[in-house]
């Protein structure tokens, strides 16, 4: 579903916020979470967009919540998760931590509220074990094989640092067994962007591992990595399609066990990214050689997506009464404020300047980003000094603020 904050919205929240601010829509959220209803168990990725508001509403929706810090762990209990596991059985916990390590507060965290660990690495095993035998844990394992978007974001084989090896998972199995832990199932997210192909041997590498493991398992969880169309004319992802690779797979995985299992998705972008735009201002446009560009005033401080892995994000552009530009286009280079060429909205993954073909515009017009609701608020920085910018939450004709503009004397305080 696309965006449905209008064109008045978007210039009603520059008056009322300030450039440049993050909108999010709540039907967008919700429909998307729909879409996903088939799976026993939807974990929402939080890294993804973890504003507690949007938690909540996730939370209200039904969704489960993977958290990957202490501080997502933290957001997940503010917006009301509860926090043992056994709410509703290991299987169901509302809260996972997924990680490769466990810094010490993590790990104190974790015990004292019971919360399932999704492992990466044996020591993880061996540190929570010691913590707290009978500890619920899942294994997160690398297959072999990876597939992303990005070289970034792709989380399996050898040039991964994620997840346990698949042919240690013997191993895992063995220090399980030593410190008492309590297994509750396999994990294997390989990327993010993945693709049916990918899909299919990820179903297959699955029910190889399974049958590693004792028939005590009660859970499977297929990671996140669903892609979005962030380019015109690209496909959704066929949930319906994807549910069912996924669930002959777990038919075979239950005729092995001989019983039922509990199947989860983890996204973060599927349920988010369609959902956020983030709206900048137009400050100064100059010609610099052959190339013509627009500067706004948001930096990849804020939106690194395109600085990061040259991610594509459509931008529109609008006069100060939301009413959108329609003159002829032309080829624009879209930059930010930052001291820094790479601070630029419109380039390919290794940082060749792009442009996008974007009407005359005047100083103070909006230029908005759109799909940006997953990995944009959550990856913003303070590089340059530069504070974190407002969050709005737009459900309907509501309009509600959900994280203020920091200021710089709250930047400057903590190194007081
Ligand atoms: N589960 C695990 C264990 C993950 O590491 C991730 C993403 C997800 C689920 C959710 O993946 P998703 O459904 O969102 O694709 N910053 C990058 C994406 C990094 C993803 C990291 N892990 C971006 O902006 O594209």
């Amino acid at each position: 579903m696309s965006n449905a904050i209008s064109p008045a919205q978007i210039a009603q929240i520059a008056r009322e916020f300030a450039t440049p601010c993050w909108a999010y829509d709540a039907q967008v959220v919700r429909s998307q979470i729909a879409r996903l209803r088939q799976f026993d168990v939807i974990r929402f990725a939080q890294k993804a967009s973890s504003n507690i508001h949007l938690l909540k509403l996730m939370r209200e929706e039904g969704v489960m919540v993977d958290s990957v810090s202490l501080g997502e762990v933290e957001r997940a209990l503010a917006a009301g998760y509860a926090p043992n596991a056994q709410v509703n059985g290991a299987a169901h916990a509302p809260i996972v931590f997924t990680a490769d390590l466990l810094d010490k507060n993590a790990l104190q965290r974790v015990v004292e509220l019971n919360i399932p660990v999704n492992c990466g690495s044996p020591q993880m095993l061996e540190q929570l074990g010691l913590a707290h035998p009978g500890h619920p844990v899942w294994l997160r394992i690398n297959p072999g094989f990876g597939h992303g978007h990005s070289r970034k974001t792709n989380t399996g084989g050898e040039q991964s640092k994620h997840g346990i090896w698949h042919e240690y998972l013997p191993q895992a199995l063995a220090l399980i067994k030593q410190y008492g832990l309590q297994l509750v199932g396999l994990h294997m997210h390989i990327g993010s962007g993945v693709d049916y192909a990918h899909l299919q041997s990820v179903c297959d590498a699955m029910l190889e591992q399974v049958k590693l493991c004792g028939s005590d398992l009660q859970a499977i969880s297929i990671g996140g990595g669903l892609s979005i169309p962030y380019q015109e004319g690209e496909a959704l992802v066929d949930t319906e399609h994807y549910f069912q690779i996924w669930d002959q797979a777990r038919q075979k995985i239950e005729a092995h066990l001989g019983h039922k299992i509990s199947m989860e998705i983890e996204p973060g972008r599927f349920l988010v990214a369609q959902a956020g735009i983030l709206i900048s201002e137009l400050r100064a446009q100059k010609q610099v050689g052959n190339n013509f560009f627009a500067m706004v005033d948001a930096g990849f401080n804020d939106l690194a997506r395109p600085a990061m892995y040259g991610s594509y994000h459509r931008i529109s552009t609008h006069a100060p009464d939301g009413s959108p530009r329609t003159s002829t286009a032309r080829a624009t280079v879209v930059a930010g404020p930052l001291c820094e060429s790479g601070d630029v909205f419109t380039q390919e993954d290794g940082g060749v300047v792009t442009s996008q073909n974007l009407p005359a515009c005047e100083i103070g017009d909006l230029f908005v980003f759109h799909d940006t609701g997953a990995y944009g608020a959550s990856m913003s920085s303070n590089y340059n000094s530069r504070p974190l910018i407002p969050e709005i939450l737009v459900d309907g004709e509501q309009i509600r603020q959900i994280r203020r503009r920091q200021t710089v004397q709250e930047l400057i305080a903590l190194e007081l």
